[in-house]
């Protein structure tokens, strides 16, 4: 019961290791916010939730919209009278290089990847400063250490949620509010299904994604909601700016 009766938001909650994160925090006492664009998707994580014994609720919220964001933190302090934690998962990859990707495609990733992240910051920060502080997980990736090659506009997406990590850190400190970010390696969840399906050659592709991380496989969800669990916690009282790696030593090589 790590998060007793913490407040959390998950965004993209509904899917991969935002459904993961989700029915962790529920089972360590948390109630979960499972926010997603997706409201079909939330409403499923939440029903897992429940069956499990967990409290949650779901919201619809596009975390690239401003006054989407402002409305869920505020219905969430509404309804449940603070916030403790927000883990910012909402996000997306495309492929191409600075030449393919276009102006419009750019912009859009942006706007969720990167945009979403300072939004939901900058609302939950508003929120948890009343109470006392609160905890921040951002979910960065591998590609904020290293770059790979044709994901441009992701790879950048990415690097900035780092950046920005350090930098919510240090203005917040003095508010009891810490700021993480977690990065995954590869992850098996339905946004590499999709991947997979579009790649010419699907066994090839699939093979060569789990080559490139030294332990021969790609990671599962649970395994990263187990590093953002203890990034949101207390256990990581003494963390302040950091990026949690977890790649199957992809990055270690
Ligand atoms: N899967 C991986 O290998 C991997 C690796 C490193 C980092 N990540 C990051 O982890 C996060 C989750 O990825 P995943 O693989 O679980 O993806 P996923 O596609 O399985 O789930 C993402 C969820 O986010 C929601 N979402 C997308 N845009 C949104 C928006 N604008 N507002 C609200 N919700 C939105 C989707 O509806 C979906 O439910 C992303 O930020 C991704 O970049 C994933």
């Amino acid at each position: 019961m790590r998060l007793k009766d913490r407040i959390c938001i998950v965004t993209g909650g509904g899917s991969g290791i935002g459904r993961a994160t989700s029915l962790l925090f529920a089972a360590e006492g948390a109630t979960v916010v499972v926010a997603d664009r997706r409201r079909d998707a939330a409403d499923k994580v939440v029903a897992e939730c429940a069956a499990a014994g967990g409290k949650a609720i779901a919201m619809e919220v596009d975390v690239s919209r401003s006054a989407d964001v402002a409305r869920m933190v505020a219905d969430v302090v509404a309804r449940c009278g603070r916030l403790d934690v927000l883990v910012n998962n909402a996000g997306y990859g495309t492929f191409g290089t600075v030449v393919d990707i276009d102006e419009a495609e750019w912009e859009a990733l942006m706007a969720v990847n990167v945009r979403g992240v300072f939004l939901c910051c900058k609302h939950a920060i508003k929120a948890m400063r009343q109470t006392g502080g609160g905890t921040i997980v951002n979910v960065a990736s591998v590609v904020a250490a290293v770059g790979i090659r044709n994901r441009a506009a992701y790879v950048a997406s990415k690097g900035a949620v780092a950046a920005l990590t350090r930098a919510i850190s240090l203005d917040h400190v003095a508010e009891g509010i810490r700021c993480n970010a977690i990065s995954p390696g590869t992850i098996d969840t339905p946004y590499y299904d999709d991947v997979v399906a579009r790649a010419p050659d699907k066994v090839a592709f699939r093979k060569g994604l789990e080559a490139r991380q030294p332990v021969g496989r790609l990671g599962t969800p649970e395994e990263i909601a187990q590093g953002i669990l203890f990034l949101a916690g207390d256990e990581s009282r003494f963390a302040h700016g950091t990026i949690l790696t977890i790649d199957g030593g992809m990055t270690a090589q």
